[in-house]
């Protein structure tokens, strides 16, 4: 087989490129080990920036996002028995568009059908070739035949356990990495959401996010340690500990019931530099990972997709390898602003100690701040509603 971009990875940055090019007249095939069933069963990440949003317009994937999510411009931040609210819209002019990367990707795959995208999938033994010559190729196995695709780039776009940054040569790929000593148990129920926008909530026995899909269906996580295992949370134990971290009034308005999905992610930071080997360009979750606390991982795939995007236009359009010769640069500071505010979000709500202490009273400190000042209020909001791309 032959194409121009040979995508590896059919989850949201992988399909919303391979839509993007498309519309463009360049071709793309896209190689997923999972079946699709698969790939819309993952319950990850619920807040889409602004210039996603956009982006799934473009890509004309923005219909169904526009009917059902919901615009918040602001969220709750829960935290010394008390609710503060980040004014987005007011300190950035801005909002969010709350509607769930599983509705993202089903829109993307439906997109994609409906101009007869190549999407193959259920493939194994993926293997990257010839990297820095002019024609690299693709090999890997798919119901039980070797197969091949010829292509002139290849789009590493398959999350951080794929194969494609690991055939990056180790003396060329610089990995930076932290890891948090817990992680979030989520739960999605069919309740009606706690609030109408968003609750942080910095407690003392740890942080809790209140979260939403649509009127009808809520997500909930709470921070727990790393070696619990979501079997051992009964439902009954999770609604406890949630309303035990939300302040008295919120707790008892929150509608409970049984969970439809539970499950655990850790925590952690990571960077892989550069971005571009030869032929291969990383994007997303391959090349980088953020704990959850800022929703950025997804938007932040987005901005690689966005640039990748550009660089591959104008190197078909006109010859043009400015787009693509700093994309790595150009991807990686946006990534790293992302990691900074994750890290920085991720500091401020959740318990790192046993009682009182001198970090904890430095959160303390940097929320009454937050709090009383524009200027910090206005640095969470253009963060949080997404850097300019
Ligand atoms: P992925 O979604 O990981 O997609 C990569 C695709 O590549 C997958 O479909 C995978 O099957 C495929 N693949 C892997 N290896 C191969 C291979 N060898 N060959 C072919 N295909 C392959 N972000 C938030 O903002 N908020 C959240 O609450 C949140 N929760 C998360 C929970 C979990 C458990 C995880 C893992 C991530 C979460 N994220 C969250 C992050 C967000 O979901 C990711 O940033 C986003 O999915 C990145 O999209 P991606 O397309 O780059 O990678
Ligand atoms: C959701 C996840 C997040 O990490 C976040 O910061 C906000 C919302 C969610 O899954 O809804």
């Amino acid at each position: 087989m032959k194409t121009q971009v040979c995508i590896i990875g059919g989850g949201p940055s992988g399909l919303l490129l391979s839509q993007l090019l498309h519309r463009k007249g360049i071709e793309t095939i896209v190689l997923e080990r999972q079946t699709r069933a698969h790939v819309l069963g993952r319950i990850r990440a619920g807040v889409l920036e602004h210039g996603f949003a956009d982006l799934m317009r473009e890509a004309g994937c923005g219909q169904r996002m526009d009917a059902e999510g919901a615009v918040h411009d602001g969220f709750y931040i829960a935290h010394d028995g008390r609710m503060d609210r980040v004014d987005l819209h007011r300190f950035s002019g801005q909002s969010v568009l709350v509607y769930g990367q599983t509705e993202v990707t089903r829109d993307l795959y439906q997109a994609r059908d409906a101009m007869n995208g190549q999407i193959l999938h259920e493939v194994s033994e993926v293997v990257l070739h010839d990297l820095k010559a002019a024609t690299p190729h693709v090999t890997f196995v798919q119901d039980g035949e070797a197969r091949r695709i010829d292509c002139d780039f290849i789009v590493g776009a398959d999350g951080y356990h794929g194969v494609s940054r690991k055939s990056i040569p180790a003396d060329v790929l610089k990995e930076y990495e932290k890891v948090y000593p817990f992680g979030w148990l989520g739960v999605l129920s069919e309740t009606a959401p706690v609030c109408d926008e968003l609750i942080y909530a910095r407690h003392d026995r740890g942080f809790a996010l209140c979260s939403m899909r649509s009127q009808v269906l809520s997500r909930y996580y709470i921070q727990v340690p790393l070696s619990d295992s979501a079997e051992s949370w009964s439902d009954e134990a999770f609604w406890a500990e949630l309303k035990a971290r939300l302040p008295e009034d919120v707790a008892a308005r929150l509608e409970t019931g049984p969970s439809i999905e539970k499950s655990i992610a850790p925590l952690r930071g990571y960077v892989a530099e550069p971005m571009r080997y030869g032929a291969l360009f990383l994007a997303g979750d391959a090349a980088h990972i953020v704990p959850p606390t800022g929703a950025k991982g997804l938007n932040t795939a987005a901005s690689d997709v966005h640039y990748l995007y550009h660089g591959l236009l104008a190197h078909y359009a006109e010859g043009d390898e400015s787009g693509l010769d700093s994309y790595s640069e150009k991807a990686l500071a946006r990534a790293w602003k992302a990691q900074r505010f994750s890290w920085w979000m991720t500091s401020l709500l959740h318990r790192f100690h046993d009682g009182d202490s001198y970090d904890s009273r430095l959160q303390q400190i940097d929320l009454a701040y937050l709090f009383s000042s524009e200027a910090a209020q206005v640095s969470l909001a253009e963060n949080y509603v997404g850097l300019p791309y």
